[in-house]
C-alpha cells in the first residue's frame, strides 16, 4: 500500500465527496482508506472496494494501528468545538499517530489565515498547524473557507421571520461550494506536489450580508429585510432559538469575523485546481431556493 491515502471523516460530508472525487479522478479503490469512529457507516464505501477502518482521535492507540501503510493522511478536523482544548488534542492526536504509523505526508483541513482569525475555533486550527509542522513531513494545509451550504444554518430561519439579523455590518463572505472544495482536495492529493504547500480554497467572489440577502430574495421570491445589530443585540436575539450554551460564542464570533473580513478572503487556488470557475453563490441559490425556504 506504498502510495495509499488514508481519509479521515469519511462518512462526513467533505471526506466523502473526497472519496467520491478520487475515484472519478482515477485513483484506485485499492490506494484509498477510509476512516471512521463508526465503520457501519461505510458499508457503501466498503462496497466499492474501499478499505474501510475505525479512526477515532481520542483513541491514540488505535488510530496509530489504523493509520498503519498509509502513504498520506488528510486529517479533516473534527467537529468537536466543546468542551475547549478537545478538538485540539483531537487533531494532535492525528498527527502523532499518523508520524508514529510511518506516514509519509501529511494533509489537514484548516481555515484562511487562522491566525489572524476572530473565530473563536480559530486556536483549534492554529495549534493543528504548529503541530503539523512539527512533525517534519511535508505538510498540505487546505485552508477552506466557508461553504455555500453554511447558509443553511440560519437563513431559513430569516427567509420565515422577514428578518435577518447580523452584526456582520459590511463584511464579507468568499463562500464556496463544499463539493467543489473536495474536488479541489482529491486533485491535490491524486497528483501531491514534492514537498509541502498551503491552499486558501475560497469561492471567486466575496458577498456582504445585504448582498446575500438580495441573491435569497431573487432566488425565493420571499421578503428579507436585513436588521443591522450590534454584538451584544445578537448574542441577546439567539435566546430565544434554544440553542446549546457553547454554540453561542461561536456564532457572534461568526459575526465578528464576517466583520473583520477575515472571511471574505478571495483566492484563485480553488478555481486553478478544479480547471474552471467555481460555483457562483447565485447558482447555489437558485438549486437551494426550494430547501432554504422550506
Ligand atoms: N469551512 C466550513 O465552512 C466548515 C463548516 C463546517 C465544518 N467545517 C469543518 O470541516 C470539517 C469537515 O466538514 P464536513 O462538512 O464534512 O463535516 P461533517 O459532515 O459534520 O463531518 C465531521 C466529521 O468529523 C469526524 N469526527 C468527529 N469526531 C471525530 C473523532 N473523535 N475522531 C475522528 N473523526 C471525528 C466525523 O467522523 P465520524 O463521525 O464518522 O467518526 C465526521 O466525518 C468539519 O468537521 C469541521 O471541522 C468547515
Amino acid at each position: 500500500m506504498s502510495d495509499s491515502i488514508f481519509i479521515t471523516g469519511a462518512a462526513g460530508h467533505l471526506g466523502g465527496k473526497v472519496i467520491e472525487h478520487l475515484l472519478s479522478r482515477g485513483v484506485s479503490p485499492g490506494l484509498i482508506v477510509a476512516g471512521s469512529r463508526d465503520p457501519a457507516k461505510l458499508a457503501s464505501v466498503a462496497a466499492r472496494g474501499i478499505e474501510v477502518r475505525e479512526a477515532d482521535f481520542d483513541d491514540l492507540p488505535g488510530l496509530t494501528r489504523s493509520f498503519a501503510g498509509a502513504a498520506t493522511v488528510l486529517i479533516v478536523s473534527t467537529d468537536t468545538l466543546t468542551p475547549e482544548g478537545r478538538r485540539q488534542r483531537q487533531h494532535r492526536n492525528a498527527v502523532d499517530a499518523a508520524v508514529a504509523a510511518g506516514a509519509r505526508r501529511l494533509a489537514y483541513t484548516s481555515l484562511p489565515e487562522p491566525t489572524a482569525s476572530p473565530l473563536s475555533f480559530a486556536a483549534d486550527h492554529v495549534r493543528t498547524e504548529e503541530a503539523l509542522a512539527a512533525s517534519g513531513l511535508p505538510v498540505i494545509l487546505f485552508r477552506n473557507g466557508w461553504y455555500q451550504e453554511n447558509l443553511f444554518m440560519g437563513l431559513p430561519s430569516a427567509l420565515k421571520s422577514g428578518h435577518w439579523c447580523t452584526a456582520a455590518a459590511d463584511g464579507k463572505t468568499s463562500y464556496a461550494a463544499r463539493d467543489e472544495i473536495a474536488e479541489a482536495i482529491a486533485v491535490v492529493l491524486a497528483n501531491p506536489p514534492a514537498g509541502g504547500h498551503t491552499y486558501t480554497l475560497t469561492g471567486s467572489e466575496a458577498f456582504s450580508v445585504p448582498e446575500i440577502a438580495a441573491l435569497a430574495r431573487n432566488a425565493t421570491g420571499r421578503p428579507l429585510e436585513v436588521v443591522d445589530v450590534t454584538d451584544e443585540q445578537f448574542v441577546a436575539g439567539l435566546g430565544p432559538a434554544g440553542l446549546p450554551d457553547f454554540l453561542i460564542p461561536v456564532l457572534a464570533s461568526m459575526e465578528v469575523a464576517t466583520r473583520s473580513g477575515s472571511l471574505g478572503i478571495v483566492t484563485g487556488d480553488l478555481a486553478g485546481l478544479i480547471g474552471r470557475t467555481p460555483k457562483p453563490l447565485a447558482t447555489f441559490f437558485a438549486e437551494q431556493a426550494g430547501a432554504l425556504s422550506r
